[in-house]
């Protein structure tokens, strides 16, 4: 007889999350450390997850962070993010940006 508990471990693959993958990822990278250009951000806020979602829906989030030419490249004055940071937020847009 099949185990109901066994199966549904093995189809569960961890859910990305804004609080648990993202949150941390931004934070050590964003504007925030550097408070007197966030004022010149064009009203870019990342310090929460909602604004931090708008910024996905509207797409500017994943261009700027993958250096796309139709966007600004950030982290700003820092070198690019390692590919596998730049995925993890990748997923984490593709699987509706959760929070
Ligand atoms: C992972 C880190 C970061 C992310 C995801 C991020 C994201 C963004 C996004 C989505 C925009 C709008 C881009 C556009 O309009 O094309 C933006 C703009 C901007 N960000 Fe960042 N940012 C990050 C780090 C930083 C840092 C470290 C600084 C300052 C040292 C900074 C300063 C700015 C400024 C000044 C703008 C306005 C556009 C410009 O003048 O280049 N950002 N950011």
């Amino acid at each position: 007889m099949p185990s109901c508990k066994t199966s549904k471990v093995q189809n569960t693959a961890p859910a990305i999350t804004y609080t648990k993958n993202v949150k941390t990822i931004i934070d050590e990278n964003s504007a925030t450390k550097c408070p007197s250009e966030e004022k010149k951000a064009g009203g870019i806020s990342l310090t929460n997850y909602l604004s931090v979602k708008e910024e996905s829906t509207n797409g500017l989030l994943i261009a700027a962070i993958q250096h796309a030419e139709n966007a600004k490249p950030m982290p700003k004055k820092s070198p690019q993010l390692d590919t596998a940071t730049i995925q993890v937020i990748v997923d984490w847009v593709n699987a509706g940006a959760m929070e």
